[in-house]
């Protein structure tokens, strides 16, 4: 099989490794890859914003699949027009992207599904948003509708904080990711997140995973993209995972259908969980990065597989291996990340990858044989053990085999689970 795999972060690293493994693969292709992938795939400088030149690559190559990693592409179609070239793509439609491009829209969804969500009301005008959120409770939670790369979100504690998040939204920080302004009850609880293969009718749930969002040890200071991850989540039990697929991923899927806007690709469901009910907080519709680590650390069974079958329409005959092991990821992020950060600094890793540690990149780039910084979060370093706290151990005294200044990375990765354990 040809493959382009689109996308540069440590969850399209992990892929491509995971990829790499099957036996099905011919040739892989990373559009635009990083300074890992480069040494097991080709890396190419294709624009994937101009989907004609993509398209053109992938006659060029003969390419039999192609994988989406990240949700800008798939919120601006990118799967319609590679579709609609005759090619296989794994992710979904512009349409269906929408559960993660528009918080509105899956707001809609979930009242006319019934899915179980915080309470919510949506806005278009500044000042009919501030009158409201002044009639509210708080904490509140206020969102820019759409795409925010993660910054889209404030939980006000006081009225001059949601006052302040409503304006930034309007005043266009956002752009018109901020024109819609969706105000939602805080729910409290524990999250999680929950991933699930889908094929438009059909899904298999993943084994479970969680982030750590905070930038900080005791998950404390401002959000990133994700600061470490780990899997299984001990939170998750069969009963919860019964009612989540009862309650919240069922019932998307068949929502979507209805819609005329059949979901297929990765539908990732943040949740929170309150006395062992589930609430959705979000949908998203691409992989986590970083839970997609951990996962692709456990998942054994091959990947092409299961992508190439939801990319056909048809996962009914997949079945999934994973390992007993737990999984755990740790970010080495750049001094300043989340805010303003320094590019080009060397990283020298001293630390052979093995079948239980593995060192995937995110933004790095190669300068000859030189790896050097090129991004807030750069590595994720990734170990196997046999439970969440020994893998810990691994990931931890394998970042002690690498010499990089400018980064700092979390000391807690993992905290909620091993708690739970000793309990
Ligand atoms: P989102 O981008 O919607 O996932 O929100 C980012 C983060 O904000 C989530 O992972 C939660 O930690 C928090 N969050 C979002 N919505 C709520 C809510 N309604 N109640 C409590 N926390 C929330
Ligand atoms: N780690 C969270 C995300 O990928 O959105």
């Amino acid at each position: 099989m040809r493959v382009l795999l689109i996308g540069s972060g440590g969850r399209e690293h992990a892929l491509a490794w995971k990829i790499n493994q099957s036996k099905q693969l011919e040739k892989l292709f990373i559009a635009t890859g990083n300074g890992g992938t480069a040494n097991l795939a080709t890396n190419i400088d294709l624009d994937v914003t101009k989907h004609e030149q993509v398209i053109k690559f992938c006659q060029t190559e003969k390419i039999n699949l192609i994988i989406i990693g990240p949700e800008v592409p798939l919120v601006a179609g990118i799967t319609d027009d590679l579709q609609k070239a005759g090619f296989n793509v794994f992710g979904p439609t512009k349409a269906a992207a929408q559960l993660e491009g528009s918080k509105a829209f899956t707001k809609a969804l979930c009242d006319e599904m019934n899915i179980p969500t915080a309470a919510y009301a949506k806005f278009d005008e500044e000042v009919f948003a501030l009158e409201f959120a002044k009639t509210q409770q708080f904490p509140l939670v206020i969102k820019a509708d759409g795409l925010a790369a993660g910054k889209g979100v404030t939980i006000a504690s006081k009225f001059e904080d949601a006052e302040k998040a409503i304006k930034d939204c309007f005043s266009g920080i956002f752009g018109k990711a901020g024109a819609e302004v969706v105000i939602e009850e805080f729910l409290e609880g524990e999250e999680l997140s929950i991933f699930a293969i889908c094929d438009g009718k059909n899904y298999i749930t993943l084994a479970s995973a969680q982030d750590h969002k905070r930038a900080y040890d005791g998950d404390k200071g401002p959000n990133t993209g994700g600061m470490g991850a780990y899997s299984p989540a001990p939170l998750l039990d069969e009963n919860l995972l019964k009612r989540i697929e009862h309650e919240i991923i069922a019932p998307t899927i068949k929502g979507m259908a209805k819609r005329g806007m059949p979901f297929s690709g990765v539908l990732f469901a943040g949740l929170m969980v309150k006395d062992s009910a589930p609430y959705l907080i979000e949908h998203n519709a691409r992989f986590g990065d970083p839970e997609c680590q951990v996962l692709m650390m456990r998942l054994k069974s091959d990947i092409l597989d299961l992508l190439m079958a939801s990319a056909k329409g048809d996962i009914s005959n997949i079945k999934l291996d994973w390992r007993d092991e737990a999984a755990l990821t740790v970010v080495l992020a750049a001094k300043g990340y989340p805010a303003s950060y320094k590019k080009g600094s060397l990283i020298k890793i001293d630390q052979a990858n093995n079948e239980n540690i593995q060192i995937f990149h995110a933004g790095t780039i190669l300068e000859g044989e030189k790896i050097l910084a090129n991004g807030g979060r750069v590595l994720n370093v990734t170990a196997l053990g046999k439970n969440v706290e020994q893998a810990q151990k691994s990931a931890y005294e394998a970042i002690l085999n690498i010499e990089w200044e400018d980064s700092f990375y979390r000391s807690d990765i993992g905290w909620r689970a091993i708690d739970k354990s000793k309990i």
